[in-house]
């Protein structure tokens, strides 16, 4: 199927700095496009978030993905930032609810549903390595489903601030390898393009009950994944994080079942 732009057509976008290698209007109109919404996502690299809020009014657009630097200052232009967003301390989505700018965040929905596609996250035992604001989507979102979480990190006191804050327990980075999980999250940067041959994570952290999740897309198969990988585990790539958080932003705006299927080839396509 095949949507043509017309005087009816709603307009999408991301707003960010720098946008151009951005994966979301692809991904997002390609999902348009397959179940014949009439909407289009353009990228916009914005300097002037409070400019481009304005803009979502004057346009009457559907909606926004926010991404960085914008992601903390453009919630004081907003209507209402619900509770998750708030508990993130960012937006990443603004939904135009009848003229009411709503700022969200998918990334929690998104970590918990592409594991959730493999496996019940209910009282299972997670480890997630690292304390930045992807750990904090991750182990909100695992938090609220009734995973029982433990946070690993580099920096001591940034980890044991976390989990205080988001009542999960803590653990020292060397302790890793000992510890007893059946869900591991790699949410910091390790293991991504250049540094393909590193891990957060001893191999003996994994074993075949367990299942793997890396938030890295660069390269799909990081040194994470190939360990848990040869020591049995189910894995999930950060594809397929990013793909739910989109899938979530998708729903949001247009009430539709996002097509998950679609939007991950089309990723895949473009990373190769
Ligand atoms: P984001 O918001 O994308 O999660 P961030 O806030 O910079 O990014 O957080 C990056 C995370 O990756 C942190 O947990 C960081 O650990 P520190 O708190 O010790 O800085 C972690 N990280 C980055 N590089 C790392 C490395 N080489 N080894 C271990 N952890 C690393």
């Amino acid at each position: 199927m095949t949507v043509e732009i017309n005087s009816l057509t709603r307009l999408y976008a991301v707003f960010g700095d720098p946008v151009a290698h951005s994966l979301s209007p692809a991904m997002h109109n390609r999902a348009f496009t397959h179940i014949g919404e009439n909407a289009a996502y353009m990228a916009f690299r914005v300097k002037d978030v409070q400019g481009a809020v304005r803009a979502i009014r004057a346009f009457d657009m559907g909606g926004a993905s926010v991404t960085i630097p914008h992601k903390i200052s453009v919630m004081e232009h907003l209507d209402e930032v619900d509770e998750t967003a708030r508990a993130m301390g960012a937006v990443n989505t603004i939904v135009n609810d009848q003229g009411r700018l709503i700022g969200k965040n998918s990334d929690c929905l998104g970590a918990v549903k592409a594991i959730q596609e493999k496996t019940p996250v209910k009282g299972k035992d997670v480890v997630v390595i690292g304390a930045g604001g992807a750990a904090r989507a991750v182990i909100y979102g695992l938090k609220q489903e009734g995973a029982r979480v433990t946070i690993v990190n580099r920096t001591m006191e940034k980890g044991a601030q976390l989990a205080e804050e988001l009542g999960v327990d803590f653990q020292p980075m060397e302790d890793l390898g000992k510890l007893d999980c059946r869900i591991a999250v790699n949410a910091t940067s390790v293991g991504m393009v250049p540094n393909v041959q590193d891990s957060p994570a001893p191999a003996s952290l994994f074993n075949k009950e367990m299942l793997a999740m890396d938030i890295v897309y660069r390269p799909l198969l990081t040194r994470f994944l190939s360990d848990a990988r040869d020591a049995g585990c189910t894995i999930v790539d950060g594809i397929a994080m990013f793909v739910y958080q989109g899938a979530s932003q998708f729903e949001w705006w247009t009430g539709k079942e996002a097509p998950v299927a679609q939007m991950r080839e089309t990723v895949e396509t473009i990373l190769g």
